[in-house]
């Protein structure tokens, strides 16, 4: 494709992304991730490299990718018994019973539904700012209004700020840890203290999407002593299946109880052909291995280029890195995008932080390359 004609489709896709980002209009401080359907029309994806919805460049794993091709052929059936497999293979990998989890169509779609069931007993939510935020407009509309409470200077959960932020209509307190777009972690105990503290009372969603990366220490064993503890995790990141939408939450079975009946049906999820590569992922310990160590690799890679550029940059513990572009002169989104890579963008009003997400080695050393060009 033409140089030219290129740019001409990236500035194309970028005013689709826009103008998406303009139907949440009525949502402040929404964040939507990378809209692809922006650039599905003009066939551009194959040519772009995608650094904006933290994806596994690496997956599915070739045992998730058979699986989900044999399973095409018996789709013409309900997912009946899938369920409860996939289901026990989730809790021997977490250490719980099958009666400790519900899956969604992603953590997304369970991101929903356990706000459900905090706008149903009426009140408001607790966040950080930034974090991940995109289930945050419906559980407004769901009548569920958002405190948000700043990061502290070093870009971490402020555990006591969220606490204080709590008030007597405070319902559920959402976490990110690691923390998105951050990719900075809490220290175990800390939150071992938040989560005693705060659910005892309320319910605490911890978004655990990345932990796997680093081995974060999930905080799932508090699920038996804490009902109101809510844990999410996806098949999205290290088993490299995002398009697949396979996620679940880990909790109390009495809360998992109350979490389905805000389902619509708890079988209606992720389909049979999505669950028969989840169940072929879980076992594919290799391929995770593998994407781990890429990463790091790939990481690397792009924080000496930081380095050696004078870019500052916050250790992360995830699959994307939060990086301070106040110090470099030219205007980074726009020249990575110049150079066929998209992705790298702001999360903070009025700041010269962005995230990047990490692909392969590769194109991280083009990210690294383009960036020395242009200083
Ligand atoms: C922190 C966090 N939670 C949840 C999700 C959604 O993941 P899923 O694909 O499982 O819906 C993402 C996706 O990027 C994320 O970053």
């Amino acid at each position: 494709m033409e140089r030219r004609q290129l740019l001409k489709q990236s500035a194309f896709a970028i005013a689709a992304f826009s103008f998406s980002r303009e139907l949440f209009a009525n949502a402040p401080n929404t964040h939507l991730d990378f809209n692809p359907s922006a650039l599905n029309s003009s066939n551009m994806l194959s040519s772009m490299i995608r650094l904006g919805s933290n994806e596994n460049p690496h997956g599915p794993s070739t045992l998730a990718k058979q699986a989900m091709i044999d399973a095409v052929s018996i789709s013409n059936r309900y997912q009946w018994d899938m369920n409860g497999e996939l289901k026990i293979e989730i809790a021997k990998m977490t250490g719980h019973t099958k009666d400790h989890i519900a899956l969604g169509a992603g953590s997304s779609e369970l991101l929903g539904i356990v706000s459900l069931w905090a706008a149903y007993k009426k009140g408001n939510v607790v966040a950080s700012e930034p974090t991940f935020k995109l289930w945050m407009p419906a559980a407004r509309r769901m009548g569920l209004p958002t405190k948000l409470v700043p990061l502290t200077e070093t870009k971490h959960n402020d555990l006591n700020g969220l606490m204080n932020a709590m008030d007597e209509q405070t319902r559920m307190v959402y976490l990110c840890n690691p923390n998105n777009p951050t990719g900075t972690v809490s220290p175990t105990s800390a939150l071992e203290d938040f989560i005693k503290k705060v659910a005892s009372t309320t319910i605490v969603l911890l978004d655990e999407a990345y932990t796997d990366y680093y081995d974060t220490p999930s905080m799932s064993k508090m699920i038996d002593t804490y009902p109101n503890l809510v844990i999410a995790k996806t098949f999205s990141k290290t088993f490299g299946m995002a398009g697949a939408r396979v996620g679940y939450v880990l909790a109390h079975p009495n809360t998992i109880k109350q979490l389905n009946e805000f389902q619509a049906w708890a079988n209606a999820g992720p389909s049979a052909v999505s669950m028969q590569g989840a169940l072929a992922a879980i076992k594919d310990k290799a391929f995770v291995t593998y994407c781990k160590q890429e990463n790091i690799k790939a990481k690397e890679i792009l924080y000496n280029g930081f380095d050696a550029l004078g870019i500052k940059h916050i250790k992360s513990f995830t699959s994307f890195v939060y990086f301070d572009t106040a110090t470099y002169k030219k205007d980074i989104p726009a020249l990575l995008l110049a150079n066929q890579i998209t992705g790298a963008r702001s999360f903070e009003q009025n700041s010269s932080w962005l995230r990047i997400s990490i692909g392969t080695v590769a194109e991280m050393e083009k990210v690294v390359a383009v960036l020395k060009l242009g200083a």
